[in-house]
């Protein structure tokens, strides 16, 4: 098996993870949701009674991060995203978080997605998508998964929320969201989950050469 280090980024909620993860499923790679890195550190944070952009009680915070705070339940939802976006600007948390993720690709390669994996945690990852959407289209597919899980939320709301991410995520001085120079840029306003699952698949067959891992 190939150990193909793949890296998926884009802005919120652009339908990165559920392409990740069925293309690691699809090539038998791991996967790894790093957002869930943020939001578990700015959940430690908040459990603390302390403010995730307070940058010593952040960094402290993803120092002390174990693997069973990724499994929490109350990752999700828009406490979450703002603590993470929040505690994802502090130059100490994205250190700190850098190794786990290094060592999660090191072994059999992985699909990673995430904000900066193509330009700061795996530069020379085998394949790089960037995925986007209209900021209409992520906050309706947000506000529905939202729906989904039971939380009553204003479309409205959650589109100013993800416009607002998106600014500070594009912002911030370090690791910035942006596009790497050699990423693959796919727009998925008008794909259905399938045909944008087949976009990937065919820029995958393109860009992943067999034996090249
Ligand atoms: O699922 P969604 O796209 O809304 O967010 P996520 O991927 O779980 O990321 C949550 C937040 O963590 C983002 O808004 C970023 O501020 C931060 N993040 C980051 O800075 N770098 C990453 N590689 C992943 C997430």
């Amino acid at each position: 098996m190939a150990r193909w280090i793949i890296a998926i980024d884009g802005p919120a909620a652009a339908g990165k993870g559920t392409l990740a993860r069925r293309l690691a499923a699809h090539l038998g790679l791991p996967y790894l949701d790093t957002g869930l890195l943020y939001r578990a550190v700015g959940r430690l944070v908040l459990d603390r009674g302390e403010s995730p952009s307070d940058a010593e009680a952040a960094s402290r915070a993803a120092r002390e991060l174990r693997p069973t705070d990724l499994a929490r339940s109350d990752l999700r939802g828009p406490e979450a995203d703002a603590a993470a976006a929040a505690v994802a600007s502090v130059p100490g948390v994205r250190a700190a978080l850098l190794n786990f993720q290094h060592d999660f690709g090191a072994g059999q390669g992985a699909v990673l997605d995430g904000r900066d994996i193509g330009t700061v945690v795996f530069p020379a990852a085998d394949l790089k998508l960037f995925i986007v959407a209209s900021p209409e289209a992520r906050a309706h597919r947000r506000w529905l998964e939202l729906r989904d899980r039971g939380v009553a939320v204003d479309p409205a709301e959650v589109e100013r929320d993800i416009r607002a991410r998106d600014a500070q995520d594009a912002a911030r001085a370090i690791a910035p969201l942006r596009p790497a120079d050699d990423a693959v840029v796919i727009d998925t306003t008008a794909l259905d989950r399938d045909a944008a699952f087949a976009a990937v698949l065919e820029i995958a067959g393109e860009r992943l050469v067999p034996g090249s891992a």
